[in-house]
């Protein structure tokens, strides 16, 4: 896999004093950002007004939903024939944070999370990736959908014990490929769905706008992995990163007939700061220089 100039540099060693300085200099911008952590209720006070906003003015769409065909599709592993790219995408959002919301829920009883004034970088981090889900939840809710996140598959459920098990610097190089591969994933949602629901523009302006927090999320917990990784573990990333791409694609089969093979690599290889954040509204926490690809 051939990668841009900002797809290389997250594979090469930040400079140590920025690697040193880098979970407090976040953990500055987190605070600053999300408020007051709690665990309790699982919620970042600066980030629930927003929320409460989405929650008054609910948001629906108002084309025609096969409702039936929908959670068949969601509750099966296996994709039917000739579902519609609406269909298709809708499952796609449904099933891109399986993995991530049983990972964060193992996480959450096995390591615990740190909150109020003892909350520290990676308690935020996690209590974005809770936030997720929900925002997933919310975006499936302009249209019509209600869901319960499924289980992943068994590899993933093993891949993903056996991470939150692992010591931290065993498992970052393939915590850095996932949060690479899901940027990814979601500016990809995020473009087909323009292309599928911008003549909605109420409800693509919705639903755009929940994705794109997760687009600002999810920038940030890359650049805040390739911060804590060194040179062995980054060139162990690198090499992990076809084989957690492949893993992706035959996980989501839904996302691999929406945007293609091709497609898919095509944006990994091609991944830009400007590029995947773009329309966000918002500038990313970034630690590494920025190269235009
Ligand atoms: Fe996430
Ligand atoms: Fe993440």
């Amino acid at each position: 896999m051939q990668l841009s100039p900002t797809a290389k540099s997250l594979f090469t060693a930040l400079p140590g004093p920025v690697r040193g300085g880098a979970a407090e200099t976040y953990l500055k911008y987190l605070k600053a950002r999300e408020g007051r952590l709690d665990l309790a209720t699982r919620t970042l006070s600066q980030r629930e007004p927003f929320f409460v906003r989405m929650a008054e003015q609910p948001v629906r769409a108002t084309m025609d939903l096969d409702h039936a065909r929908f959670h068949r599709n969601h509750a099966s592993d296996q994709p039917e024939a000739d579902l519609s790219r609406e269909m298709l995408w809708l499952l796609a959002v449904a099933k891109a944070n399986r993995t991530e919301c049983y990972g964060m829920e193992a996480h959450i009883v096995v390591n615990g999370i740190l909150d109020g004034e003892k909350a520290d970088t990676q308690a935020y981090v996690d209590m974005q990736e809770v936030y997720h889900t929900r925002i997933l939840l919310d975006v499936l809710r302009c249209f019509g959908l209600e869901i319960e996140i499924g289980r992943p598959a068994l590899a993933a459920r093993i891949s993903v014990q056996a991470m939150v098990r692992l010591p931290q610097r065993v498992a970052l190089p393939l915590i850095l490929c996932s949060e690479f591969i899901a940027t990814v994933v979601f500016r990809l949602l995020l473009d087909r769905g323009r292309e599928l629901f911008g003549h909605m523009p109420e409800v693509w302006s919705r639903a755009s706008t929940l994705l794109q927090q997760i687009m600002i999320d999810e920038v940030g917990h890359i650049s805040y992995c390739h911060a804590r990784l060194g040179p062995l573990g980054l060139s162990a990333a690198r090499a992990l990163l076809p084989a957690v791409a492949a893993s992706l694609l035959s996980d989501q089969k839904e996302f691999a007939l929406l945007v293609g093979r091709a497609r898919f690599a095509e944006a990994c290889a091609t991944f830009n700061l400007d590029a995947i954040t773009e329309g966000c509204g918002e500038k990313p926490f970034w630690l590494g220089e920025v190269s235009v690809a």
